[in-house]
C-alpha cells in the first residue's frame, strides 16, 4: 500500500511549500524590477494562466495517475503513460534535475539558518555596517580568512545540521514527515512574511537621506509600469521562466507529490489553491519586502546596484544593514532569515523526494535505507559546491541543470 497525504490541507500546503522558496523572496522582485516593473506583471500573469497553471494541473494529473500504478517518480510514470523505450530515460530527468539542484540548494538554505542564529545571538548586529558585512559573508563562506572567521568550519557544521534536518523530515515519510512539516512551517512562514511586509510598509527613510527614499518610491521602483517592456521578447521569456521556476513545474517534483494523492483528490482545486498561496507569497510578500526596504535605505540608484549584484547580496548583506538600523533590528533580521530558511526547507525536502521514491520503488529499499542512500549521494555531491564556491561550481550547476536541463 502506497503512502498518502492524510488531509487535503496538508496536500495543498505541501505543494505550496514546494513552490514557495527562495525564488519568491529574492528572484521575483529582481526579475520584476529589471523587466519593466508593473508592466512585467502583464506577461507574468499571461504566462501564469496560459502556461504555469495548466502545466501544474497536467503534472498533478500525471502524478496521481502514476501513483495509482505504484510510481512516485517520472521515470516510472512516463513508462506507463507512453510505452516507448525512450520514455523511461526522458523521465530520469525528473529525478536527476532535483537531485543536482539539492546539492547546492541545501547549502544556501544552511546559510539562512546560520544567519538566523547570528541575528538572534547579536553576532550579526556587530558587523551590520557597509564593508564589514561583506567580509563577514566572505569569511563565513570560506572565500577568505579574516577577523570574522578562521575558515569554513562554522558554515560546514551548520550545513551538516541543515542536512540532517532534511533527512529527519524525509525519514518521517509523506504524511508524518513532509505533510507535518508543511502544516507547521507554512502557516508560520506566512505569518512571518506578513509581519515583515507590514514593517517594511511603515519604514521611514534614514534622517540624512534625501528625496526618493520613501516607501512609495520603493514600491514605485518595482511596480511603476514601463509599457515598452510589453514589446520586448526578452521580458516575455523572463516572465515565463519565473513562472516555471516559482510554481516548481517542469522539475518532476509536482509529479512525485501528486503520486501520493487519493484517486478522488481534486487536481484542479488542489493545483489552484497551492498556486494561489504561492502567488500571494510571491507578488504580495516577495514583491514588497526586500527591494522596497533597499530603496528606503539606499535610494533607487543604490537598490539598482544591489539588485544587479545578485540575490545573495540582497539577502545576506543589504537586508541585514537595513533591518539592523531599525529598533528591534535583531528581531526583524531573525524573522527575515527564518522566512528564507522555512521557504528553503519546505522546498529542499521536495527536491530529494523523487530520488527517495526511486530507491524505494525500483530497488525495493526500505524508507530508511532509501533516505540514507539518497542522503549520502547528496552529501557527496554537495562537497564540491561547498569547497568550490570560489571557483563558481554552484553557478555552473545552476546554469547547466537549473536552467538548461530544466528547459
Ligand atoms: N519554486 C522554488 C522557488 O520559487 O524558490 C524553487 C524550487 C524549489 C523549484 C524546489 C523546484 C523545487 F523542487
Amino acid at each position: 500500500m502506497r503512502e498518502r497525504w492524510t488531509t487535503r490541507v496538508g496536500l495543498i500546503l505541501a505543494l505550496a511549500g514546494n513552490a514557495v522558496g527562495l525564488g519568491n523572496f529574492l528572484r521575483f522582485p529582481r526579475q520584476a524590477a529589471e523587466n519593466g516593473g508593473g508592466a512585467f506583471m502583464i506577461p507574468y500573469f499571461v504566462c501564469l494562466l496560459a502556461i504555469g497553471i495548466p502545466l501544474l494541473w497536467l503534472e498533478c494529473g500525471m502524478g496521481r495517475y502514476g501513483g495509482r500504478r505504484g510510481h512516485g517518480h517520472t521515470a516510472g510514470m512516463f513508462h506507463v503513460i507512453w510505452r516507448h523505450p525512450a520514455a523511461k530515460y526522458l523521465g530520469t530527468l525528473g529525478i536527476f534535475i532535483p537531485f543536482v539542484v539539492a546539492t547546492y540548494y541545501v547549502y544556501v538554505e544552511s546559510w539562512c539558518l546560520a544567519y538566523a542564529l547570528f541575528a538572534t545571538t547579536g553576532r550579526l548586529a556587530e558587523v551590520a555596517e557597509p564593508g564589514k558585512i561583506q567580509a563577514f559573508l566572505a569569511g563565513y563562506q570560506g572565500l577568505e580568512r579574516n577577523e570574522h572567521f578562521e575558515g569554513i568550519g562554522v558554515a560546514y557544521a551548520v550545513f551538516v545540521v541543515t542536512f540532517l534536518i532534511n533527512l529527519a523530515v524525509l525519514r518521517g515519510g509523506i504524511a508524518r514527515g513532509i505533510e507535518r512539516l508543511a502544516l507547521t512551517a507554512m502557516p508560520l512562514l506566512f505569518l512571518v512574511g506578513i509581519c515583515l511586509t507590514l514593517r517594511v510598509l511603515t519604514l521611514s527613510p534614514p534622517a540624512e537621506a534625501g528625496p526618493g527614499h520613501g516607501v512609495l518610491d520603493g514600491l514605485g521602483f518595482i511596480w511603476n509600469p514601463d509599457p515598452r517592456a510589453l514589446l520586448d521578447a526578452g521580458v516575455w521569456l523572463a516572465a515565463a521562466g519565473q513562472v516555471l521556476f516559482t510554481l516548481s513545474v517542469g522539475w518532476g517534483i509536482v509529479h512525485t507529490y501528486a503520486s501520493y494523492m487519493r484517486p478522488d483528490d481534486d487536481v484542479v482545486l488542489t493545483g489552484l489553491s497551492s498556486a494561489s498561496l504561492n502567488e500571494f507569497a510571491e507578488v504580495i510578500l516577495g514583491g514588497t519586502i526586500a527591494l522596497t526596504a533597499a530603496v528606503v535605505f539606499f535610494g533607487v540608484v543604490g537598490a539598482k546596484s544591489i539588485a544587479a549584484g545578485g540575490s545573495f547580496d540582497l539577502a545576506f548583506q543589504s537586508m541585514p544593514l537595513v533591518l539592523f538600523s531599525l529598533p528591534a533590528g535583531g528581531l526583524f533580521a531573525t524573522l527575515w532569515f527564518l522566512l528564507l530558511f522555512l521557504a528553503g526547507l519546505t522546498s529542499s525536502v521536495a527536491l530529494l523526494q523523487p530520488l527517495v521514491a526511486l530507491l524505494e520503488e525500483s530497488f525495493s529499499l526500505t524508507r530508511d535505507r532509501a533516505v540514507g542512500l539518497a542522503g549520502a549521494a547528496t552529501f557527496v555531491g554537495a562537497q564540491p559546491v561547498i569547497f568550490g564556491l570560489g571557483y563558481g561550481w554552484m553557478d555552473q550547476l545552476d546554469f547547466w541543470v537549473g536552467s538548461m536541463a530544466l528547459i
